[in-house]
């Protein structure tokens, strides 16, 4: 094997234009639940490329569908058509409320392209409206638009002046965005569960209110789903799990598994892009969508989403005897995307502590835990994430 130190990382991180604060670790592989660095030490990932990697790391099913369709045909133009492009299109429609599909490469560019439909569907159809309600502490990604779309309070002051014709209102208030509605509001845009400003999910009731608003008012539906889909919440698309109607679904992270790809999903109703309104070059592309149609087609197994839900029922109940024992406090989320209030502690020093002891674990805010392991999650991982965790709570007591 070819030999790695940190020291690379010491003498090589100052080519990249620093972004954010990295430890001084350099992963080498990986193999289902578990990371390798450069020394070879081993980290149970419950990060998973920050709940993208649907089956773990490099699954045979993902490296066999990379080297079928690599060797076959790997980019002819977005201009022309291809077979994993039309078939995964096929696979999202038949298997949602939805008819048409719109790939790109990450999430950030399908809310932007979400937002340029909902745009134009109001100048075709509601006179030029093009207001979009989105919420409080929400994450819709980091182009301008989707920048500006986001409700997280540290981006307001950034990179200004932002894209106009974003009203935030707080989450889960449905008077709030009843009142912020006028004449010009063509859309409301959501995520579910609030994934980045700490695992936060939306009401039953507020959703249900938001689709009959929508409806009353004849506004886009709009659901942010690059952190929820494709099975993360225990059923494919969290919106199944609402009483709503959306008319354009956006995809990321958990559908390319790993390899950038992501889709705005539409209900035909509201298609009416023009040739030329949106592109890209590697929209679509064969590579990409052969490998999500292998992720897809193994979520879509039969025991695979009631897996999920059996694992997760068994990481509450664990998770919740161990804010027992450390008083931590509530558990938030559905599925496998789940987050701990850490009560006395602080998150971000779990964190910490946790990577020394071989645990790889986020901490969205200064008083949660953040848990987005590989859906191929079994109990046994469960058991040993949280003797690890255990373990750091209980250096933190002795301190
Ligand atoms: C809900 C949501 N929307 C959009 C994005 C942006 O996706 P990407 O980072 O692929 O652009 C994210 C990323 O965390 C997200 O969680």
């Amino acid at each position: 094997m070819e030999s790695h130190s940190v020291t690379d990382v010491v003498a090589k991180q100052n080519y990249l234009i620093p972004i954010t604060k990295r430890p001084e670790l350099c992963f080498i592989r990986g193999e289902g639940h578990y990371l390798f660095d450069q020394n070879d030490n081993a980290y149970l990932d419950w990060i998973q490329g920050w709940a993208v990697n649907t089956l773990g790391h490099s699954p045979k099913l993902m490296q066999q569908a990379l080297i079928r369709q690599s060797s076959q045909l790997i980019n002819p133009s977005p201009a022309f058509y291809n077979q994993p492009m039309l078939n995964l299109a096929e696979m999202l429609c038949e298997n949602s409320r939805f008819d048409q599909v719109f790939f790109t490469n990450s999430g950030a560019e399908a809310n932007e392209g979400a937002i340029k439909l909902a745009r134009k569907w109001g100048q075709k159809n509601k006179s030029g409206a093009f207001k979009i309600i989105t919420f409080q502490q929400s994450f819709h990604g980091r182009t301008l638009a989707t920048m500006s779309a986001t409700g997280k309070e540290a981006f307001a002051p950034l990179f200004e002046p932002k894209v106009s014709g974003f009203t935030k209102v707080p989450y889960n208030d449905l008077a709030a965005t009843e009142a912020a509605i006028d004449d010009q509001t063509v859309a409301v845009m959501l995520e579910l569960i609030q994934g980045e400003a700490g695992v936060i999910p939306a009401d039953a009731e507020f959703v249900a209110g938001l689709d009959a608003l929508c409806k009353q008012h004849n506004l886009l539906l709009v659901v942010d789903e690059v952190q929820t889909g494709i099975g993360r919440t225990g059923s494919l698309f969290a919106y199944q799990q609402y009483q709503a109607e959306p008319h354009i679904m956006t995809l990321g992270k958990g559908l390319g598994g790993g390899v950038p790809i992501a889709a705005m999903v539409i209900d035909k109703t509201v298609s009416c892009f023009d040739p030329g309104d949106q592109g890209g070059t590697y929209n679509g592309n064969p590579l990409m969508c052969a490998v999500s149609g292998a992720v897809l087609k193994e979520v879509l197994a039969a025991d695979f989403l009631p897996q999920v839900n059996r694992v997760s029922e068994y990481f509450c109940q664990r998770l919740s005897e161990l804010a027992e024992e450390f008083g931590l406090g509530a558990i938030r989320g559905k599925g496998l995307l789940l987050a701990i209030n850490t009560g006395p502690f602080s998150g971000p020093k779990i964190v910490e502590l946790a990577r020394d002891a071989g645990l790889l674990l986020n901490a969205p805010r200064e008083d949660s835990l953040r848990f987005m392991p590989a859906l191929t999650l079994t109990e046994k991982e469960v058991d040993e994430g949280i003797a690890l965790l255990a373990g750091v709570l209980r250096t933190l007591v002795a301190k």
